[in-house]
């Protein structure tokens, strides 16, 4: 066993040290970081002894909970057996083959091919790369184009990055590939246009996708990629029949749909994916991780259809190979811990217990609309976000230095509840193995903390028209 600094001397290494990802450096330097030092079922502990419902599944991935033995175990007997050896060209190992047909199999229509990698970011610069490669492969190496969405989040590699439109990302980085890459309007019901209604709104939104085809020419536009609802972005459910339609558009134009599916997948609302299952939209690249392994252990996974397969799998010259691929491509272990993953879902019939649990989240979170705060509530299943705005019948947003998602994250933590602020949305994304029992929890413990910086906010004249 590792001997353990005591908390005091871990906090200063890690204050000194570790350069986190996603994180304010003027609240750093002061404050740290909190040491999570125990994690079980829904619950995680800090070095205080502390003990916090986990209402964000880690960063949306803890699909099974915590903690699990089963889990340790088959990633210790992986290593064991044959921890790691090169994927590239003559080798594979048992858990890679067993998890790509297994992924084959609970995947729509014909994204029988999988191509993995260590992450969400990876798989989505992976799926670029092989939309790429494939027009390239049928004699149209001028298709290269990408149209992404404004308020995507599609990963922190520079590319991930940059098909990224959250647009308080991109400070201080260069937008790279510049003419490559085209955002379109988010689909964002809450913030439509006024005057529309959801049905005119989804044509608005398809008219601007088919017209930006037109004007970079379809001969040039390789993929539309989009999250089915959108998680960092805000989770913004799009409207009804959008992916459908943006599906056909694609098809009309010899576009690619990439579904990024790194948040949905997995069971977060109820299904293995949910592209075909819930939104009649069958993809021809599909993008995984977090869920697929539960987060024990990193992996990505990019899905391609047959027809995309076919063409990428011919030599691109005499003796030409697929110029792609990472270390760690089906790592063992990684691949042995997603196939346990995948067993536990289906053996406890998770899908099942969030299609029945999940919609009681938003219920009861529906009280939280009579806060003077409160704009929206809006999601599907476990994967929830709730709206700040200063001003609910203008739906005006505070100013970003109010830090209103925060001021609500504090004090739910201060009651035991880690929930995640994102801008002036506070998302929620639970383990699925999450009950009736701690929806309400959430809820009760949600309302108390908006109520509170309502009243916080009140004073310091930041909340109008109430
Ligand atoms: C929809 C989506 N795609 C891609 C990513 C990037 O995944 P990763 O952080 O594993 O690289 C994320 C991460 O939150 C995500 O939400």
């Amino acid at each position: 066993m590792r001997s353990s600094p005591d908390s005091q001397s871990l906090w200063q290494m890690d204050r000194d040290h570790f350069i986190h990802p996603y994180t304010d450096y003027a609240v750093f330097e002061d404050e740290g970081s909190q040491i999570i030092t125990r994690a079980e079922g829904v619950t995680v502990t800090d070095a205080q002894g502390r003990e916090y419902l986990d209402g964000i599944a880690g960063l949306w991935c803890v699909n099974i909970g915590h903690g699990r033995e089963e889990m340790a175990n088959a990633i210790r007997d992986q290593v064991l057996q044959m921890q790691y050896y090169n994927p590239f060209g003559h080798s594979t190992n048992e858990p890679a083959s067993l998890l790509a047909a297994k992924l084959a199999q609970l995947a729509p229509g014909s994204l029988n091919h999988v191509f993995y990698s260590t992450g969400g970011s990876t798989a989505n610069d992976t799926a670029v790369r092989l939309a790429h490669y494939y027009f390239a492969q049928r004699g149209m190496p001028q298709k290269k184009k990408i149209i992404s969405r404004l308020d995507a989040y599609h990963g922190s590699t520079y590319f991930a990055a940059n098909l990224t439109g959250i647009q308080g990302t991109k400070i201080g980085f260069n937008r790279i590939a510049e003419d490559m890459i085209h955002y379109l309007s988010a689909a964002n019901i809450y913030r439509m246009p006024e005057g529309m209604d959801e049905d005119s709104y989804c044509d608005y939104l398809v008219r601007e996708f088919a017209d930006r085809i037109q004007q970079l020419g379809a001969d040039n536009v390789a993929a539309f990629i989009a999250e089915p609802i959108m998680g960092a972005g805000g989770v913004l459910v799009a409207p009804a029949g959008y992916h459908k339609r943006m599906r056909q558009v694609c098809k009309e134009n010899d576009i690619l749909y990439i579904a990024d599916e790194v948040v949905t997948g997995f069971g977060r609302m109820g299904e293995w994916f949910v592209s075909s299952a819930l939104y009649d939209c069958e993809p021809d690249i599909l993008v995984s991780a977090k869920g697929i392994s539960s987060g024990y252990i990193p992996l990505g996974a990019t899905l391609i259809s047959d027809e995309i397969y076919e063409a990428i799998s011919k030599p691109q010259a005499e003796a030409g190979v697929l110029s792609m691929g990472f270390t760690y491509s089906g790592h063992a272990v990684a691949c042995a811990a997603a196939l346990k993953n995948i067993e536990i879902i289906e053996r406890e019939n998770i899908c099942q217990h969030v299609k029945t649990t999940g919609p009681s989240l938003l219920e009861e979170l529906d009280v939280l609309r009579e806060l003077p705060i409160v704009g929206d509530v809006r999601g599907s299943h476990y994967m929830v976000g709730i709206e700040l705005v200063s001003n609910k019948a203008r739906k005006q947003s505070f100013e970003a230095a109010v830090g209103s998602a925060q001021r609500v994250f504090k004090r739910c933590l201060n009651r035991g509840l880690i929930v995640r602020p994102v801008g002036n949305v506070i998302v929620l994304s639970p383990p699925l193995i999450f009950t009736e029992q701690h929806c309400k929890q959430v809820a009760a413990t949600l309302y108390d903390s908006i109520n509170e910086t309502t009243a916080e906010l009140k004073v310091a004249g930041l909340v109008m028209g109430d």
